[in-house]
């Protein structure tokens, strides 16, 4: 085993009724910014994405749809898959809950919990909804505007009555709370915390976990008129994928307990609760942490094929190009909260902080370089305190804060002290009018122009994770080679050499102009 150290990322294992929208990229690409930037960190990394594809509400939407059930699935998984390739995610392995390798390792630890008194065999009475895929309480329901049950999330609910195993949820109260009360990170932001510890303060009740009405599903060892209800069977993903049941496997080894497993809001409570205590149930290693994002709405609501108000994912990399789009999702809502996406944040975000902030600076300092510097990284001479704390800004002191930000999920915090050094590099350009000292003090501007290109470096290379293909240019510009562009490069022994030869600079981020009023804007007003 590589004595590394390690980081296991997973996103959320997606349903294939849908078809996939910026809100299951939205999750990806969030943990594909964390994958990479740990990468260049120095981990070794596993980040894990797939399709959850049993269950009622797939076989209903295959039924409706009038095709089999397992071409379905093979069709939009490999949907799934393409969109995280189109979206620029580097991943590791995709999951397939279809797979022989799921069903070795859902019958294993199904047959661990039982060997250790977990499960029981009785019967269900009670409310589902198959949207959700979730059992509720007669307590939980609420009634909608035509007066009908629905679940919390807003969902037809119907009654439900069959044989079904049942986990002993309940025993595992106090263990949880004590969890909780030791990790107070374990789910992230705090207050989703709260809202997981009060729920199971408020008393946990036996789950079901078994379904014997229709067949979709990984069949009960030993009672194959059951298939295994799929949450239990979708959580499982997370360890079939390190190699599960065998605990010998190297990936198991090195990545479990995953670091974060990333989940939208609506699924927290299956991954901080449920999961948790079917690990603790088979006394398995608990994941270090839960981080529960928010929504991306549009029109007031979130995404939903119901709703009709899908953003497509791939309009927006076509419209505004990958890396604004990635940017601008990570930028634009803290991440955690909800928040709306839309055309005119959007191309604000690219003309301000994209084509302005930094692809200006950098088309700036490119151009002064190739007209002065015989397009070649200038000879500094001795530099000023200027020069030296800006480069010192963007370097190491950078990647600290910019860790310690990710370290929470908080993108929104890392770009921001990010953009405040690009903020700073640009003051000290027109402080220093560089293009004033041509004629007056060459070597001052030499200096000057180093300490930007310098500058523009270190940028560079901490805005990979985000930014991929323009920060692959970007570098490029600045003849750095593939080799030298991790976080250990960022400091002064990675510095840029005098007399390296530069290409000719082109622009990285172009603005975006309106090409036509007609057009309906692809992120909706
Ligand atoms: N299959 C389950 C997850 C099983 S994980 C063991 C599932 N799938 S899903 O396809 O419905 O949703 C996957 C993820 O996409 C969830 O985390 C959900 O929050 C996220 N999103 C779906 N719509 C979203 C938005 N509009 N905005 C942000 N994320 C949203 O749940």
């Amino acid at each position: 085993m590589s004595s590394q150290p390690h980081f296991y990322v997973t996103t959320p294992i997606y349903y294939v009724n849908d078809r996939p929208h910026i809100g299951h990229a939205y999750t990806t690409i969030a943990c594909d910014v964390l994958a990479r930037f740990k990468r260049l960190d120095g981990f070794d990394v596993h980040f894990l994405t797939g399709t959850d594809e049993h269950g009622q509400k797939v076989q209903k939407s295959a039924a409706a749809a009038g095709v089999d059930t397992r071409a379905l699935t093979d069709r939009v998984s490999r949907n799934f898959r393409d969109l995280a390739d189109a979206m620029g995610c580097a991943i590791d392995d995709f999951i397939r809950t279809t797979e022989d390798r799921h069903y070795a390792a859902c019958r294993a630890l199904w047959q661990r919990m039982m060997a250790r008194g977990h499960l029981y065999a009785g019967s269900y009475a009670g409310w589902y909804s198959v949207r959700d895929e979730a059992f509720y309480d007669e307590s939980e329901l609420t009634t909608d505007a035509a007066g009908a049950r629905v679940a919390p999330s807003g969902a037809e609910v119907a009654w439900v009555e069959e044989p079904s195993y049942f986990f002993r949820l309940s025993a595992f109260q106090e263990r949880l709370l004590e969890h909780y009360e030791r990790h107070p990170d374990f789910v992230l932001p705090e207050g989703r915390m709260n809202e997981v510890a009060s729920f199971v303060r408020g008393g946990l009740k036996d789950l079901s976990v078994s379904r014997t009405s229709f067949d979709w599903g990984i069949p009960v060892p030993d009672d194959p008129d059951h298939v295994m209800y799929v949450w239990l069977d979708a959580l499982t993903n997370y360890i079939t994928a390190l190699g599960y049941p065998d605990e010998e496997a190297a990936l198991y080894r090195q990545f479990w307990p995953a670091d974060l497993h990333m989940v939208g809001k609506d699924i927290l409570r299956f991954h901080a609760v449920y999961w948790p205590a079917f690990l603790m149930a088979a006394e398995l290693p608990l994941p270090r942490r839960v981080f529960a994002h928010g929504w991306l709405l549009n029109r007031g609501q979130k995404m939903s094929k119901s709703l009709g108000n899908v953003v497509s994912p791939y309009d927006l990399k076509d419209r505004y190009g990958l890396d604004q789009t990635r940017y601008y999702l990570l930028r634009e809502v803290p991440f955690g909260s909800d928040g709306y996406i839309g055309h005119d944040s959007l191309v604000q975000r690219i003309n301000s902080d994209l084509a302005n902030d930094l692809g200006n600076l950098a088309q700036r300092v490119l151009s002064m370089v190739k007209r002065n510097c015989q397009a070649s990284v200038p000879a500094p001479g001795a530099f000023d305190p200027a020069d030296t704390g800006l480069m010192a800004a963007a370097g190491p002191a950078l990647l600290a804060t910019v860790r310690e930000a990710l370290d929470r999920q908080a993108f929104h915090r890392a770009l921001e002290a990010i953009w405040s050094v690009i903020g700073d590099a640009n003051r000290y350009v027109d402080e220093q009018a560089p293009w004033a000292l041509r004629k007056t003090d060459p070597d001052r501007m030499a200096t000057v122009l180093y300490a930007l290109c310098e500058t523009l470096r270190r940028l560079g290379i901490l805005l990979q994770p985000v930014m991929p293909d323009a920060m692959d240019r970007l570098l490029g510009l600045l003849s750095v080679p593939a080799a030298t562009r991790r976080f250990a490069d960022l400091g002064d022994e990675g510095r840029l050499e005098s007399g390296t030869a530069l290409p000719p600079p082109v622009g990285i981020f172009p603005r975006y102009v309106e090409a036509d009023a007609d057009d309906p804007p692809a992120a909706g007003a």
